[in-house]
């Protein structure tokens, strides 16, 4: 089986299919396959890491300098057949130069972010379970201890955690209160991470300027309170949705089940 990731692949799913094998997820996160209960019978779950790394990475970026430079409202005015003209104080942002990210997750696709910093100025400090020693050394991303210092120390915080038991609403209220004021939080990992109800009124009343989304609580839905928001840049789950990305993951899927059925070790088991 080749699930998608809007797929949940349950104990009953696999319940239904005696002669499953092979659960060859198409994407990284395997969130939505009981990884325990394919190992209690005998089912090898894949994902497909690296090749989309870069996709993931790249789009992060858009929806962060589409967040901290009000991209949502600019478009709408420029749209809307209404703009008056440029004026000095119209629809200023953040500038990113000397500003600080905030990487939530030193992972593949976090590091692949922090890589990307030093071309806009930024310094990186990195929250994580690991310490990483590559993302340290590649631009000297300072590790923080907890979370509570990454919330208070990024300008930026970017969200790159899987989903399990212990991250599911990681960014509650309490959290995104600790955030600098004036600050961007953006989001392509998964929608659970963020607590919709705390990041809505994050956004209305501070201390938010701005949010980059790629990932929602319950997709395909979109909350209508985020849609409402003129400082909420939402994608629908653009992550890795590059031709290279995709193709790559077809490939690495389907030769997991060409190996699993040929007796041979998986290329990227879970
Ligand atoms: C989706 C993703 O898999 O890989 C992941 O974990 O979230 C995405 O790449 C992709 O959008 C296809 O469902």
């Amino acid at each position: 089986m080749i699930p998608l990731l809007s797929r949940k692949i349950t104990g009953s799913v696999m319940d239904r299919l005696p002669a499953l094998k092979v659960v060859a997820n198409y994407a990284v996160g395997f969130d939505n396959v009981d990884v325990a209960g394919a190992a209690a019978r005998q089912i090898v779950v894949t994902n497909t890491p690296d090749v989309l790394t870069d996709a993931t990475a790249d789009l992060t970026w858009a929806l962060l300098l589409a967040a901290s430079r009000r991209m949502r409202e600019g478009m709408d005015l420029a749209t809307s057949g209404v703009w008056e003209g440029w004026s000095p104080g119209q629809l200023l942002g953040m500038e990113l130069r000397d500003k600080t990210l905030g990487i939530l997750g030193a992972g593949r696709i976090g590091r692949a972010v922090a890589a990307r910093a030093p071309g806009f100025g930024m310094k990186v400090m990195y929250w994580d379970r690991d310490a990483s020693s590559e993302i340290e050394a590649s631009v000297g991303a300072v590790r923080c201890n907890t979370l509570g210092q990454l919330l208070k120390g990024a300008d930026v915080v970017s969200v790159h955690l899987p989903l399990t038991e212990q991250t599911r609403g990681l960014l509650g209220t309490r959290e995104l209160r600790r955030m600098r004021a004036g600050s961007v939080l953006v989001n392509t990992a998964r929608g659970e991470l963020v607590r919709t109800p705390a990041l809505v009124e994050a956004l209305r009343k501070g201390p938010l300027a701005a949010a980059g989304l790629d990932v929602y609580e319950a997709e395909p839905q979109v909350p209508a309170e985020l849609r409402g928001l003129p400082n909420a840049i939402l994608l629908p789950h653009l992550g890795s949705a590059t031709r290279e990305a995709r193709r790559g993951m077809w490939r690495v899927a389907a030769e997991n089940v060409r190996r699993v059925l040929a007796g041979e070790p998986p290329l990227t088991p879970v």
